[in-house]
């Protein structure tokens, strides 16, 4: 590998400025394409044969004691019935647009305040991590939920690896800027790139993970190949896609469905069933499969996990 081999670098990523700012120069040239050559060999055998299209019988080949064992939704719906705006609005549009997308070579930058700033190949941003299956209840802003088993590893694994200092409050996140491959982002139906943000204590939670894959794979692209965000306590849109850098702020960063709607989606997007959307209820939610609506939960049932974190914050103004 040109830019960092998994050999002779140790994870542990010691990267002085002028090395990163020669490889910034490097990516900037030719070194891209010629890297990418290289197998992205992520998953084990053992993995890919776990894999069920019918969901019956897919067991995780490495379970998580995060994991629910609520019926998962097939796989068929998790991969086509999406989100994925920057391939069209409707759900089908992701799994029908998608495939456009190259996610090889792929590079992951990692700056602002840290003391390991770095540009990485997806590899050797992924590689030194254990992946696990997190099965986790998913909830949209929409009213509609899933249960998806996520392959992936926490997203704290990679904050120590960075090193923040001090003066890094929050974690800014941005998906790749593509027109040409992603046709949605030739209009301005959201403000492009999509971003998203964590506070610091939320992006260290263990329950918020990285995803590489899903059943047992790689992941589908319209699931936001080939790395996204999954923070399960809160609506669905928080888990930003197609990421191609993460920052580390001081202060709270813009969220893109935020700057489309601020009186509608709220930096935190806790799942409440106690905050109204202004313009529907989020007291019920529609399981894909079933008939009838559900109770939501508060925190989408991860209270334990997560609720400390917003002791004393007034929930209804910080939604
Ligand atoms: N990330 C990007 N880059 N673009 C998007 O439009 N949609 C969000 C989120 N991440 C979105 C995104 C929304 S609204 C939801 S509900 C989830 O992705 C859907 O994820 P899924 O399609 O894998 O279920």
């Amino acid at each position: 590998m040109v830019i960092k081999k998994q050999n002779d670098i140790p994870s542990s990523e010691i990267t002085d400025e002028k090395l990163y700012f020669n490889r910034r120069n490097f990516l900037k040239t030719a070194a891209v394409a010629a890297a990418g050559a290289t197998a992205y060999t992520l998953f084990s055998k053992k993995n890919s044969s776990a894999f069920a299209q019918d969901n019956n019988s897919w067991k995780p080949a490495n379970p998580s004691k995060f994991d629910t064992t609520e019926t998962l939704t097939p796989y068929k719906d998790v991969t086509t019935y999406n989100n994925f705006y920057e391939f069209g609005v409707d759900k089908s549009d992701p799994s029908e647009n998608a495939w456009r997308l190259t996610t090889t070579p792929w590079t992951v930058e990692v700056d602002g305040n840290v003391k390991k700033p770095a540009i990485y190949h997806l590899e050797d941003f992924v590689k030194p991590y254990k992946l696990e299956d997190r099965i986790y209840r998913m909830r949209c802003v929409e009213g509609w939920s899933m249960v998806i088993p996520w392959l992936g590893f926490p997203l704290s694994d990679i904050i120590k690896r960075a090193e923040p200092t001090a003066a890094a409050k929050f974690v800014a996140f941005q998906t790749l800027y593509r027109p040409n491959e992603m046709m949605g982002q030739q209009n301005n139906v959201l403000q492009w790139p999509y971003v998203e943000g964590l506070r610091m204590d939320e992006a260290m939670n263990p329950l918020t993970i990285l995803a590489v894959g899903l059943y047992g794979k790689t992941l589908p692209k319209q699931d936001g190949a080939p790395l996204r965000l999954v923070v399960p306590w809160k609506y669905g849109f928080k888990g930003i896609k197609s990421i191609v850098k993460i920052s580390f702020v001081g202060n709270q960063p813009p969220t893109s469905w935020n700057r489309y709607a601020p009186n509608e989606y709220g930096f935190y997007s806790n799942v409440n069933p106690n905050v109204d959307h202004p313009r529907w209820s989020q007291a019920r939610e529609r399981r894909i499969g079933e008939f009838f609506k559900r109770p939501t939960l508060m925190f989408n049932g991860y209270g334990d996990q997560v609720a400390s974190m917003y002791s004393g914050m007034d929930l209804r103004k910080y939604f």
